[in-house]
């Protein structure tokens, strides 16, 4: 979290509240304080853009089980509620973080009076929270008591929950980065314990020659590739930050990707464990995405809240579970090619070969409004400093489309290279 000081607010409109004993103990300036409205016109655009192909695929192109489509609708339906509660709760938990002095500075605006108002932080944990109750619920009607699926989902769900307490305890305690790091391997724990799912993996067929097998078990080791690819995830996701709607974003972005992969695997197979799979992938996916969209309605350029790390690990390790549990890994990881790349940029800094500040974001110039590259090791500097400067808004739409393309990149990956690799 950035400096926690007391800025003369702007976005937040102010006003004493001298009933509540807990604002005059905690908060220097006793206030209560309206947000900016949600940016529901934005939403509906990106949430348009998002979701119509999925469902199109899944109402329409592809003839789905009629069990299984029920399950998926009622599931996006609990989804569409949970972006309702969280659209309102954030509001209500961002004056309760605000309270607790848990608030950063825009740094992408600093030198202008938006740069000096303090953003409630870590508003991510509504998400979360959100997103735990709607994925509980949705076992009543989906599961029967003996279902195979109910041990791994709530290890899931373990997981993705021991996920957003570690994130929010870093919000607040603000835990050194290697120890951040390595969190999410603590998290994934339950799951690990609980996967009771294949630990092969399909050799490709021009590797088959080499390797004389089709087939290889990994064993204990595809638990510890599991953590890792966990790890991952969350980490990646984190460190691509840092521009007003980034971090959702690209989570969004992902998400829909991961629905439009399920649902084509889904219409194309006719094994049912392979439709449990994907479907299992689907009903942690659309939660995600509805509870995102809600946070992003808020954190979308200009930001009136932050999401926090308790999002961006909370994100990364829900992908990496259905990513795991619905055995398309590899998928996942052309999905986050940006990422991969921002990784890579940034080992020198991680590895603390160069010199690595706290916030490693772009040079803001108050006079034009633009942001330029830093030397700093990120993918958000090198497109600045490869493409010139631009605005913070356009820059973020920019990257965002830079996923969405490796996105469709993996689709055609997959597409051509079908029946030619595996
Ligand atoms: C990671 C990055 C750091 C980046 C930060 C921004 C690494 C190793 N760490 O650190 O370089 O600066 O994320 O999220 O790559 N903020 C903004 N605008 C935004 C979002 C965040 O100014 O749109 C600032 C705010 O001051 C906010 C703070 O970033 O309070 C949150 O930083 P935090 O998530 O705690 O940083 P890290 O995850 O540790
Ligand atoms: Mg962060």
């Amino acid at each position: 979290m950035a400096a926690r000081k007391r800025p003369s607010p702007t976005s937040i409109s102010t006003k004493p509240d001298p009933s509540d004993q807990k604002t005059t103990r905690n908060t220097p300036d006793n206030n209560a304080f309206n947000l900016s409205p949600p940016k529901l016109g934005s939403i509906f655009v990106i949430s348009t853009l998002l979701c119509s192909l999925h469902l199109y695929l899944l109402c329409s192109h592809y003839t789905v089980d009629t069990e299984l489509k029920r399950s998926i609708l009622i599931n996006a339906a609990l989804s569409l509620v949970g972006f309702f509660v969280t659209l309102k709760m954030i509001p209500v938990a961002a004056r309760y973080v605000l309270r607790r002095n848990m608030f950063g500075f825009d740094i992408n605006k600093r030198g202008t009076p938006q740069g000096e108002v303090k953003v409630p932080e870590s508003l991510g944990i509504v998400v979360g929270v959100v997103f735990l109750i709607v994925a509980i619920i949705f076992q009543y009607f989906n599961f029967t008591e003996d279902s195979n699926w109910l041990v791994e989902y709530n290890a899931a769900l373990a997981s993705i929950c021991f996920m957003i307490l570690l994130g929010f305890v870093d919000d607040v305690l603000d835990v050194p980065w290697r120890v951040k790091l390595v969190l999410p391997s603590f998290a994934t724990l339950p799951l690990l314990m609980a996967y009771a799912g294949h630990t092969t993996i399909v050799i490709p067929k021009p590797l088959v020659a080499y390797v004389g097998l089709e087939v290889l078990d990994l064993g204990r080791i595809y638990k510890l590739y599991m953590g890792l690819l966990a790890v991952f995830c969350t980490n990646s996701i984190n460190i691509h930050a840092g521009l007003n709607g980034l971090e959702i974003g690209q989570t969004v972005v992902t998400a829909a990707a991961i629905l439009i992969h399920n649902v084509m695997q889904i219409g194309s197979s006719t094994d049912p464990e392979y439709h449990q799979a994907h479907a299992f992938s689907i009903y942690l996916t659309q939660p995600l995405m509805a509870t995102s969209l809600a946070l992003l309605a808020f954190n979308w350029y200009p930001s009136s809240v932050f999401v926090g790390d308790t999002y961006t690990v909370f994100a990364g390790m829900t992908m990496a579970v259905v990513g795991i549990l619905g055995h398309f890994s590899e998928t996942l990881l052309i999905f986050f090619l940006p990422q991969v790349l921002n990784f890579l940029l940034s080992l020198p800094q991680l590895a603390g070969i160069v010199k690595c500040p706290r916030h490693r974001l772009p040079r803001f110039d108050p006079a034009t409004g633009l942001l330029t590259g830093t030397k700093d090791g990120t993918l958000v500097n090198v497109y600045l400093r490869l493409f010139g400067p631009r605005s913070e808004k356009s820059l973020c739409i920019h990257l965002l489309a830079f996923q969405a393309l490796a996105c469709a990149f993996c689709f055609l990956l997959r597409h051509f290279l079908a029946g030619w690799y595996k």
